[in-house]
């Protein structure tokens, strides 16, 4: 596990940006596997103005997207269906065809969440997976509690997760729906390699706890620990709670040298 605190959220959509830009050329066939939520914006954004520029092409990757709700009506705005492709891959060269989502086919989500995996992997496996992390310490929907080692699964949201995630929701949580189809954590830990991204005070503990913490599943990113090629990219304030950052000497980056 590497760490890398930046100065401010320009830092980080740059250091992001570069991993996926270091991906895409190796393989322009990569498959990206993507989060929603507010954290990878940033990194989106600078991604987004990279391809305008011409320095960068997503026309022969592919996605697979975390997590879905279960429950919203197609073509919701707040699915994360229509989210990720209004943030990002719409807004680049994405053939829309190849961005997958874990949900979708049947009402509970059963059928589709067991083919994913089986997908993913006929895919070639992913080779980028970015992930942002609850303020509970979840990955996906991957909520406290589960399995280490889970496959792509229906899943029910924390509380903790609905009262977060109201704010996409006109701030009503009964509006934010109480299931999903979630990337277990053993599929996410399949992926070549991580980027793990957290911003603000809110994520500090959950970020201590995935870097300093024991590996447990009551904070499930502490799996991440388990990963022989995953970068948490942080800014001051969700690393604020690290104890040990002095002692970091081998997994300690700069921004510069990302
Ligand atoms: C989203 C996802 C979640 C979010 C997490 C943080 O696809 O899988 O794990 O990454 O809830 O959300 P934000 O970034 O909105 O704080």
């Amino acid at each position: 596990m590497r760490i890398c605190i930046c100065s401010d959220q320009s830092q980080i959509a740059r250091v992001g940006a570069n991993q996926f830009s270091e991906v895409m050329k190796e393989n322009s066939k990569a498959v990206l596997g993507l989060a929603t939520g507010s954290t990878p914006l940033p990194i989106y954004q600078e991604l987004i103005s990279r391809y305008k520029a011409g320095e960068i092409s997503f026309a022969g990757a592919q996605a697979f997207c975390l997590d879905e709700y279960l429950g919203l009506p197609a073509g919701h705005p707040e699915s994360y269906s229509s989210f990720i492709r209004r943030e990002f891959t719409a807004q680049v060269d994405f053939d829309d065809t190849t961005v997958h989502l874990p949900a979708g086919q049947s009402p509970e989500g059963t059928f589709v969440a067991e083919e994913y995996d089986s997908q993913i992997a006929a895919a070639g496996g992913v080779d980028l997976q970015i992930l942002g992390v609850g303020a509970n310490g979840h990955i996906g929907f991957n909520e406290p509690g589960g399995s280490l080692d889970s496959k792509t699964h229906v899943g029910i949201l924390a509380q903790k997760t609905r009262e977060d995630n109201a704010r996409f929701f006109d701030g009503d949580i009964s509006q934010v729906p109480d299931k999903c189809v979630t990337q277990g954590l053993g599929t996410i830990l399949k992926a070549r390699k991580v980027l793990l991204v957290a911003t603000g005070k809110q994520k500090a503990e959950a970020v201590a706890a995935l870097v300093e913490g024991a590996v447990t599943s009551m904070w499930p990113a502490s799996v991440l620990q388990a990963h022989n090629d995953a970068l948490i990219l942080v800014d001051e304030d969700a690393a604020s709670l690290l104890k040990n950052k002095d002692r970091y000497t081998n997994s300690l980056v700069s921004p510069d040298d990302l």
